[in-house]
């Protein structure tokens, strides 16, 4: 029987799985997701941010809407992180980062601009790569990022109804 210090010497490695995928396909689609994984905590960090700083009339509804949208968030990090794993490769530390601009100065307005561009352009890096990976018949990835696509798309909906003038 293994002691315990031989049995805590595993480390996560990339792995040959037969699941039908080839090993390429999967590390291309694991380090496209990996970039999502950052995008995505970094829309939860600023999206909390925002919901930390937000005043004026709106305060409340914009307040309620980020938190939904923070909580979505933490979870997709969790739901991306586990794809990666399960295509085989280890999950990096994602690059957080920290932006130039001055979230906690922004009005209203500019904050809700600012998510919705963010949630933008996450889009369209998820529709690439949901694209790449109906081609490559990764299919759960491709389900998965459809489903992150609905969630970011009604966000992006709800924000910009806010935004209506
Ligand atoms: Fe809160």
């Amino acid at each position: 029987m293994a002691n315990v210090s031989s049995v805590l010497q595993s480390k996560p490695k990339s792995e040959s799985i037969g699941t039908g995928l080839d090993e390429a396909a999967r590390a291309k689609i694991a380090a496209s997701l990996q970039s999502i994984l950052g995008s995505t905590y970094r829309l939860l960090v600023k999206t909390q941010i925002h919901h930390w700083n937000v005043v004026g009339p709106l305060f409340h509804p914009i307040h309620l809407l980020t938190e939904q949208h923070y909580e979505d968030l933490f979870a997709a990090v969790d739901t991306i992180a586990e794809r990666i794993r399960a295509l085989g490769h280890p999950t990096e530390a994602p690059q957080i980062g920290t932006e130039k601009t001055k979230v906690a100065e922004m009005s209203a307005h500019e904050l809700l601009a600012d998510l919705v561009a963010d949630h933008e352009a996450l889009c369209r890096e998820m529709r690439e790569v949901a694209a790449a990976a109906e081609e490559v018949d990764d299919i759960v990835t491709n389900d998965m990022l459809v489903a992150r696509l609905t969630f970011h798309e009604k966000a992006i909906w709800m924000l910009r109804a806010m935004l209506a003038n």
